[in-house]
């Protein structure tokens, strides 16, 4: 069986102001009726996989045993993170952890945010994963790019095997320069931020190439306590942990890795631009939600959560209201809602 780890421990700071230190993107109901973990856990094959591990804050402890709580999925447990140490060391303690009781556990990273539209595609795509990672493989799950986004990781397709290619380079986040060059050769894909592998193979990788992390992590997991339905790991420890996410820590160095395709409408819901890219839209191509009036309006994302929202001959312009926040933003520009975001923090 598969045991689904669920990185649910970022702040999501570009959906602001709905995304919030208190209730980050992966907590919230963006994409559907669900939140995106609870989408997350819902979209897995059930007949493959085995209880899932999800790896938060302690601050969220509570949303995401309550969010779990609502669509019934009582096996799945949840690590506590004292601190946020990036990607490299949640999947180590959870890899850690699950080792203790099947060395060589299959495990399958998801981010708790994604938006994945054919469930299909995923079960098909992680079926081949599974047979790569069976062979020692890292891999992870490549999609064709569309633009020269530097808010992901590339990956150049190496020499084609069964199941998928082998990764003959991983570039993490390139400039925008780089990544322009990258499309034009049509051979790199962009890093979906899922992974399949054996926790023996990703653990051998972080101490060949991280093991600073990984004596950090081992320390943060000698002494885990349980209580209620939670995990928590060895704080002081885990807080002498470098900060590093897997894809500069492990897969930009490891020449172990492979890429399974996936064309299955991935989306990492990264900006309001992107969940209007999503969206179902209306005749002038606006996507809407709540109590809103449009006029002459076109292009546009506008969310209204508490008040009601008129909007009257603008075009490609994004719109957000909450409880204590309005934001309105140029549609091309809301990457730039993390400066609003930084100047909160250090303006309050
Ligand atoms: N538990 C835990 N702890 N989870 C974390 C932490 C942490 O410290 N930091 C981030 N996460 C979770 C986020 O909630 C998200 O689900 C996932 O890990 C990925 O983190 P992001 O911060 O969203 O990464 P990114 O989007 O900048 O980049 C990654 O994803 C891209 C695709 O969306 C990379 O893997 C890129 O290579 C990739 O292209
Ligand atoms: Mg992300």
């Amino acid at each position: 069986m598969i045991k689904p780890v669920i990185l649910a421990g970022g702040t999501g700071s570009r959906l602001w102001p709905k995304s919030r230190a208190a209730l980050p993107k992966q907590f919230l109901r963006l994409t559907s009726e669900h939140t995106m973990l609870q989408d997350t856990l819902l979209r897995l094959p059930k007949e493959k996989v085995d209880s899932a591990l999800i790896i938060c804050n302690e601050d969220h402890r509570f949303l995401a045993a309550e969010q779990l709580r609502q669509i019934s999925s009582k096996n799945d447990a949840i690590l506590l993170e004292p601190v946020g140490r990036n990607t490299a060391p949640a999947i180590a303690v959870a890899a850690m952890l699950a080792s203790k009781k099947a060395p060589e556990q299959m495990l399958l990273v998801l981010a708790a945010d994604h938006l994945i539209k054919d469930n299909k595609a995923f079960e098909e795509a992680i079926d081949k994963a599974y047979k790569l990672a069976g062979q020692d493989k890292l891999v992870t799950f490549g999609i064709v790019p569309q633009e020269a986004h530097t808010g992901y990781g590339y990956i150049k397709s190496g020499n084609k095997n069964t199941h998928g290619f082998v990764v003959s380079e991983f570039v993490e986040k390139p400039d925008k320069k780089t990544a322009e060059a990258y499309l034009s050769t049509g051979k790199y894909y962009w890093n979906s931020g899922m992974f399949m592998f054996k926790t023996n193979v990703y653990l051998r990788e972080l101490k060949k190439h991280r093991p600073d992390i990984y004596a950090a992590c081992e320390k943060a997991c000698e002494r885990t306590s349980d209580d209620l339905d939670f995990v928590r790991l060895e704080k002081t420890a885990f807080e002498a942990c470098p900060d590093e996410s897997i894809d500069y820590a492990v897969m930009e160095k490891t020449s172990d890795a492979c890429m399974v395709p996936l064309d299955a409408g991935w989306d990492d819901v990264g900006s309001w631009s992107s969940l209007w890219n999503t969206s179902n839209k209306d005749n002038a191509d606006n996507a809407v939600s709540g109590d809103v009036i449009l006029e002459g309006v076109s292009n546009s994302y506008v969310n209204a959560e508490e008040r009601m929202v008129s909007v009257i001959g603008l075009d490609s312009v994004v719109v957000v209201e909450t409880k204590d926040a309005v934001m309105v933003a140029n549609r091309d520009k809301v990457q730039d809602i993390k400066k609003v975001v930084s100047r909160l923090k250090s303006e309050k």
